[in-house]
């Protein structure tokens, strides 16, 4: 292979982006016996390309074979005040261990350092070659997350808590007291994402929240319902029963029927005994990462991918 060279995507690469993550994820998968993380055609990725444009515009890098201008990977990044987040990282399947994460990585990482932040992603625990690139460039896990997948009964949840009635969809109002919240707990600070979410723009998000009786939140739960995103998260918590009653509300509300994957903290015995009670399989685990300083988690976190959090 001849040199690498990056440069940042425009729309006219949105097309090509969505077929390289595409082809990137499922081809890794299907090499090592896994299922695709993608089922559907390649056209669902772009999700991906314009959620991430409309909250950053211009923060995706490419990776382009120098001289026949072939797209060999593709990375976004996403400066917040308190970090720099990094997702979804794709190199396609060809150029596999030729050193172009590293580059695109080494890109956002200089970027990071420039404005003194640290970078936090969150990385597959059972793909290797994903953490051993992150290692190696310094990042340290900071929690793991297991992938449940959640059947939820077409006739609507079984065991719904009490607190689930109080759960309430967000407004525009919510966001400032969401993102307080996720900046006490979570340690990171991204406005401007969840007022995306609540928003809704894309006809894709669900927001909620949890009032705390002494006013502010108990906790707040976003959701993705989309072919390329049928997640729960990004959300947190402040306790366990906070967050099993913003689950059962939003699995109960928009799932019924169906098998959305929750990343469930690992460090939360009680709100995984919940899950595996209405039939939750682990699917997969996952690592928040951080490269620099990282407060500690407090509360219970629910990340997701898109938009990536830690
Ligand atoms: C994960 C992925 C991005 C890696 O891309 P890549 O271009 O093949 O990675 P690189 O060639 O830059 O190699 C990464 C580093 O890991 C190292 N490495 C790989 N496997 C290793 C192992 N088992 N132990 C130690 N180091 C290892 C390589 O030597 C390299 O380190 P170096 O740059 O310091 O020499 C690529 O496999 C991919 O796109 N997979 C599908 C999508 C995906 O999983 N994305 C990540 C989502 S979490």
């Amino acid at each position: 292979m001849t040199g690498i060279e990056l440069r940042c995507a425009d729309h006219d690469d949105r097309d090509a982006v969505a077929a390289l993550i595409h082809a990137s994820t499922n081809g890794w998968y299907a090499a090592h016996g896994k299922p695709a993380i993608f089922p559907g055609p390649p056209a669902d990725c772009a999700l991906i390309f314009d959620v991430y444009e409309a909250l950053d515009p211009g923060r995706c890098l490419l990776a382009e074979d120098a001289v026949t201008r072939a797209l060999l990977g593709s990375c976004f990044w996403h400066p917040r005040s308190t970090h720099v987040s990094l997702g979804i990282m794709n190199v396609a399947p060809v150029a596999f261990g030729r050193g172009v994460a590293r580059r695109l990585l080494d890109a956002v990482v200089a970027r990071a350092e420039e404005r003194g932040l640290p970078v936090r992603l969150v990385s597959s625990a059972q793909n290797l070659d994903s953490f051993s690139l992150y290692n190696r460039a310094g990042f340290v896990p900071i929690a793991v997350f297991q992938d449940i997948a959640v059947p939820v009964p077409a006739a609507g949840l079984d065991g719904r808590p009490a607190a689930a009635a109080h759960v309430r969809p967000a407004t525009a109002d919510d966001v400032d007291t969401m993102a307080a919240l996720e900046l006490e707990l979570l340690g990171i600070e991204r406005r401007g994402d969840l007022a995306h979410l609540v928003a809704n723009r894309e006809r894709i998000w669900s927001a909620r929240v949890l009032d705390a009786p002494a006013g502010g939140l108990r906790g707040f739960l976003c959701a993705s319902d989309h072919p390329a995103s049928a997640m729960l998260g990004p959300g947190c918590a402040r306790d366990t029963a906070a967050a099993i009653a913003l689950l059962a509300a939003e699995l109960d509300a928009r799932w019924r029927g169906r098998q959305p994957i929750v990343l469930a903290p690992a460090a939360q015995p009680d709100l995984l005994a919940w899950l595996y009670a209405r039939g939750g399989r682990n699917v997969e685990l996952h690592l928040a990462q951080v490269r620099g300083a990282a407060s500690a988690l407090r509360g219970v976190a629910l990340p997701t991918f898109l938009p990536e959090s830690a």
